[in-house]
């Protein structure tokens, strides 16, 4: 699973580098319900949003609803 790594190995923090936002204060619903929004289009859609486009990418790599809900409990499993 390579893409979680520059978002969890600093402990949920932002990465600046990526314009990568902290998911440490997340809640779990608001994580599946973001990760569901990019893989659905519904945010990272705009071309003008590079940063949203990069994140929908990554989204993309989230197969299934079980994945989805993988990747937040190995979030949860950081805090
Ligand atoms: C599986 C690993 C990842 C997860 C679970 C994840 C999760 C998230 C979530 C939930 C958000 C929305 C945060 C919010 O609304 O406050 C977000 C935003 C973002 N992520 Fe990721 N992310 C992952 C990997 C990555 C990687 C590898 C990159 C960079 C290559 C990246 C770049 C970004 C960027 C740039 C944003 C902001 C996008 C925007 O402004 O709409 N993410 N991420």
């Amino acid at each position: 699973m390579a893409p979680v790594a520059p978002v969890t190995a600093p402990r949920l923090r932002a990465n600046q580098a990526l314009h990568a936002p902290a998911l440490a204060g997340r809640t779990d619903w608001y994580l599946v319900t973001q990760l569901r929004n990019y893989g659905a289009g519904l945010r990272g859609a705009d071309p003008a949003d590079s940063s949203g486009q990069q994140m929908r990418a990554m989204a993309a790599t989230l197969p299934d609803e079980a994945a989805v809900n993988d990747v937040v409990a190995y979030i949860d499993s950081l805090r």
